[in-house]
């Protein structure tokens, strides 16, 4: 869309010209705030996110940031961001939201605490990955997860969440991959069906989680549904 857009630059009038780039520097600078916010979000004790320098202006610049894949290498919009393993510290960053057209997010293996966002699913409205693992991550598995309706990839293991698992997941009918292991998780677990199907693995060492692949629910464990 955004090439387009970049196409129709050159080769529209100028009134016309002049419209269109507007908004695609627009689109440019709702990712780079987006990125400016994310920085800021982190304390980044091992420097990765000092080399993300905002001085350059040109198109593609934040493309080559450490851990940025952008949809064209030279036009700054973000296809996915993938910061694993790089000792983050912070919340989850809702300055996301202004990647408008971000497909991945992995943020796995850091020390992010906090709650995930109740409106995470309008945060990353098209993300086919979410990888939340092995975080520190606190608090309730937000129902608006069942609203990322691309989702193939959806990891939250090794956290500290808890509560009930969702059953609105289950609508995610694309899903190919799921672990909520290790967290404090109660309750029955999704009924994942498809593909995907529900395996005693995705559900590993929780506090209280039961039916599918694990142990009945007991009655009072259903009424929690
Ligand atoms: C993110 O990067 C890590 C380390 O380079 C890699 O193992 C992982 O597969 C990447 N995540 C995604 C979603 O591609
Ligand atoms: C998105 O960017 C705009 C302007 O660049 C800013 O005002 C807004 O607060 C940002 N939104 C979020 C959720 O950070
Ligand atoms: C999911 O999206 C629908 C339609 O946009 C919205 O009405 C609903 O509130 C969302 N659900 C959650 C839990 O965010
Ligand atoms: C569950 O915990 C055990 C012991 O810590 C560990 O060996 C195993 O890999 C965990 N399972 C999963 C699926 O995380």
């Amino acid at each position: 869309m955004l090439r387009n857009r970049a196409v129709d630059c050159l080769v529209a009038g100028f009134v016309v010209m002049l419209l269109s780039c507007k908004s695609f520097t627009f689109a440019a600078e709702s990712d780079l705030s987006c990125l400016r916010s994310i920085k800021k979000s982190f304390q980044d004790p091992n420097k990765y996110l000092t080399s993300w320098d905002f001085s350059s202006r040109s198109e593609g610049a934040i493309c080559r940031f450490i851990g940025i894949i952008c949809w064209h290498p030279d036009e700054n919009s973000v296809l996915s961001i993938n910061l694993s393993n790089m000792g983050l510290k912070g919340q989850f960053p809702t300055g996301i939201k202004n990647c408008t057209s971000l497909t991945g997010l992995d943020l796995s293996f850091n020390q992010i605490s906090g709650e995930i966002p109740t409106n995470v699913g309008s945060i990353v409205p098209f993300a086919t990955t979410l990888d939340l693992s092995s975080n520190k991550f606190t608090g309730r598995i937000p129902k608006s997860i069942a609203n990322i309706s691309y989702l193939n990839v959806l990891k939250l293991d090794h956290n500290q969440l808890s509560g009930q698992i969702p059953p609105e997941l289950s609508l995610l009918g694309r899903l190919r991959e799921f672990s909520v292991a290790s967290n404090l998780l109660i309750g029955a677990v999704p009924k994942f069906g498809g593909k995907l199907g529900n395996k005693a693995d995705m559900y590993a060492n929780n506090t209280g989680l039961c039916g599918g692949p694990l142990k009945p629910c007991s009655s009072t464990s259903d009424k929690l549904r």
